[in-house]
């Protein structure tokens, strides 16, 4: 998935201006965050708020898509009509990324102890193997959706804390 084009300053407000931008970046690395902490529910969270915070990710992920959804309309139309191996590569990418997160969130509810205990199905056992081995197949599929857009979180890093030191020297001069 991408992104609307980086504003050039992070200290100014405006609808879709750059202090929107910013949100957006932070949305995003508020989304990255989480997702390390809920690989490894063990040595993190432990397991009750393993699923509260997956599931206070549903939202997020869904604002990401949303945000992302001019993107996705013109990858779409580009996919189809241009052979250009990086977006097809890229749409390919974020569709499993969608149906990956779709299954962990799916599995999650139905082997929920604490969060939605009255969501829980049969055979809990198998949907557990789901959960688990998506959300290790996720962890390289999300490396490369990074690595892909690694140029867009650098300019957004470089803009979104360049332009908030730019801005708190201004006001200190
Ligand atoms: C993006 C969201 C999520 C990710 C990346 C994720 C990831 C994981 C991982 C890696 C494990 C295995 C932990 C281990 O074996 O030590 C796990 C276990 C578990 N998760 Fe999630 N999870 C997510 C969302 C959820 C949600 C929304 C729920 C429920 C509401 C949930 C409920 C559970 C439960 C009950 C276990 C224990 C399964 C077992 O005993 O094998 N997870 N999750």
């Amino acid at each position: 998935m991408n992104h609307p084009a980086a504003p050039p300053d992070s200290s100014t407000d405006a609808s879709g201006g750059p202090a929107a931008f910013g949100w957006v970046a932070l949305l995003d690395l508020t989304m990255l965050l989480a997702f390390l902490v809920l690989l490894d529910p063990g040595a993190t969270t432990g397991f009750v708020l393993h699923e509260w915070l997956g599931l206070a990710v549903v939202p997020v992920f869904t604002m990401h898509v949303i945000i992302s959804w001019d993107w996705i309309v013109s990858a779409w139309r580009r996919v189809r009509t241009a052979n250009i191996a990086r977006v097809r590569l890229s749409f390919l990418l974020n569709t499993a990324l969608l149906a990956m997160m779709l299954v962990i969130v799916v599995s999650g509810l139905v082997i929920s102890n604490y969060a939605m205990p009255w969501a829980q199905q049969r055979g809990v056992a198998r949907w557990e193997q789901l959960h688990n081995m998506t959300s290790s197949l996720i962890i390289p599929v999300a490396g490369l959706h990074l690595g892909l857009n690694w140029s867009w979180i650098r300019g957004a890093m470089r803009r979104y804390f360049g332009g908030r030191r730019g801005a708190a020297r201004r006001t200190e001069t």
